[in-house]
């Protein structure tokens, strides 16, 4: 029996180092498994989003629209655009006192600190919320409205002149290809529920105030 237990305890445990290993392996398998379909669905995610709305989301970055589009906040190097608020436009809680900017200069227009709401010559302009949402971005925009309002540089495509400082002057000059391409970025986006004040042309203002 001794001799039995002294030859059986070096085979035993053999067989557990052999168990452990299998086990390990399988363990190992399942976690290469669990990352490869990680992987595959962050690929099939990337996938969906189409080269069209890539190709926008570059336009969207070279052409500066987050510099008015999205509110600018503090950040460690500086002022930056606030990327969790990405093209909400103008922040709907901000409060905007008039700007003390004179027609004779030298300062003759303004801007907030979010660089969302600007004054000057024009009136005051604040950068709508070009996110999805339904009531307060541009979620029941057609392709169509878009194109011609960045064609045109008029409100909704048909009405008021679109105020400075709006550089729609240079996007009308983008091919089809590359505003439906934005538009397509746009539609993708996350919706943020911010609701814009309507931008005060200076017509509508002297109205309001009796002055010319
Ligand atoms: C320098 C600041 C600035 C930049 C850059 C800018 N915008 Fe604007 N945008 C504005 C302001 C301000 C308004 C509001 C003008 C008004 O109410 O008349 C506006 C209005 C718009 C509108 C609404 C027009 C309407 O019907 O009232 C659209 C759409 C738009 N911008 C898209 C874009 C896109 C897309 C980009 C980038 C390709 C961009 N903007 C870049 C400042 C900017």
């Amino acid at each position: 029996m001794f001799a039995i237990r002294d030859f059986g305890a070096p085979r035993k445990g053999r067989r557990r180092l052999f168990l452990r290993a299998v086990v390990g392996a399988v363990a190992f398998g399942a976690l290469l498994l669990v990352l490869g379909f990680q992987f595959s669905g962050r690929k099939a995610h990337a996938d969906a989003r189409s080269a069209i709305q890539a190709r926008g989301e570059y336009l969207v970055m070279v052409a500066g629209c987050n510099d008015c589009h999205t509110p600018w906040k503090l950040g460690p190097h500086g002022p930056e655009p606030d990327m969790r608020r990405m093209l909400s436009g103008h922040p709907e809680g901000m409060e905007v006192p008039e700007a003390p900017v004179t027609a004779t200069g030298p300062w003759t227009w303004a801007g907030t600190d979010t660089n969302t709401a600007f004054a000057g010559p024009w009136g005051v302009s604040y950068a709508p919320n070009l996110t999805p949402d339904e009531n307060t971005g541009i979620g029941i925009w057609t392709e169509d409205i878009f194109v011609n309002t960045l064609r045109s540089g008029r409100h909704w495509g048909v009405a008021r002149p679109i105020l400075p400082p709006m550089p729609w002057q240079n996007f009308a000059r983008m091919t089809d290809e590359d505003l439906t391409a934005i538009f397509a970025y746009l539609r993708f986006i996350p919706p943020v529920t911010n609701r814009v004040p309507e931008s005060q042309p200076a017509a509508v203002q002297q109205a309001a105030t009796g002055t010319q």
